[in-house]
């Protein structure tokens, strides 16, 4: 299924790697990932997440404080039933690896522009197929997934509707306006105000909402560890003052955060 991202003709195994009829070739990862990611489709050196950011995640995630998000990810992946799947922007995998645990039978695909992201995630479940690539050209071809997920990711919509086969559907993943309110509240005098269903104007053409629902439930950080890295994981590791963010990891308390996740399913006809 996996297709040329320089041509997108179909490309087959090789040894340790891939290619196309036309020549493109693309060698497999000592880790087991291929980098379908030519330089010519890079906007910078390393672009996705960087290092830190990555570990950050992985720590956070791997720690559990977010286990009942992936359960309920992995619970509606499954209802779906696909034959074949994509995690769009994977980054360290933690998602991806429950759904995977949960559709044992389908053929699974992830992707992330981050090479320290997919080094990584691809350790967690080496049956599937884990590729450095956009998500502006997925190389895959044209109607041949059933369930996309996209978790905290950005998102290009009309590339996901074309790697859609009619009924199939993308699971969006995101933060509601009450995610880690607490803590933003601590961070800002403001608390920036934000919609949580913006992104429904963006949906195509020939996709529409089949599915949407809420996940709520409160966290409490003990550790300044955990505290660190979800300031790390998130974009408040850089907008917020150093000082405020000092004062939430050395807090003596817990900090007591409530987490609110959206889930909206958006159905190809
Ligand atoms: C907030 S992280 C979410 C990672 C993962 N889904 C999770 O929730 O743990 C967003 C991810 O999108 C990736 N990303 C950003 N732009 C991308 C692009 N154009 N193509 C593929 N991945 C991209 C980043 O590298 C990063 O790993």
């Amino acid at each position: 299924m996996l297709a040329c991202p320089l041509c997108s003709a179909p490309l087959t195994a090789v040894d340790n790697g891939v290619a196309c009829p036309a020549g493109h070739r693309f060698d497999r990862a000592r880790q087991g990932y291929l980098n379908l990611l030519p330089v010519q489709h890079k906007n910078s050196r390393d672009p996705g997440d960087n290092l830190a950011m990555v570990e950050a995640r992985r720590d956070f995630l791997n720690a559990g404080h977010y286990a009942p998000v992936a359960k309920r990810l992995a619970e509606l992946a499954a209802e779906r039933a696909p034959a074949r799947w994509v995690d769009i922007g994977c980054g360290e995998g933690y998602y991806t690896a429950q759904i995977a645990d949960a559709l044992p039978h389908a053929d699974g695909y992830a992707l992330d522009i981050s090479k320290e992201a997919v080094k990584r995630a691809c350790k967690r479940t080496p049956a599937l197929t884990w590729l450095i690539a956009s998500m502006a050209r997925v190389p895959l071809a044209s109607g041949s997934c059933q369930f996309l997920a996209s978790v905290f990711s950005p998102l290009d919509w009309e590339e996901a509707k074309r790697l859609l086969s009619p009924g199939g559907g993308l699971m969006k993943v995101g933060p509601t306006s009450g995610h880690l309110m607490e803590l933003r509240e601590r961070l800002y005098d403001e608390v920036r105000e934000y919609t949580d269903d913006k992104h429904l104007a963006l949906v195509p053409d020939g996709m529409s909402l089949a599915h949407s629902e809420t996940l709520e439930f409160t966290l409490s950080l003990a550790e300044p560890q955990d505290r660190a890295n979800l300031l790390a994981m998130t974009p408040h590791g850089w907008r917020a003052s150093a000082e405020r963010r000092a004062q939430v990891i050395e807090a003596a308390e817990p900090l007591v955060v409530t987490v609110s996740m959206r889930y909206d399913y958006f159905v190809l006809q």
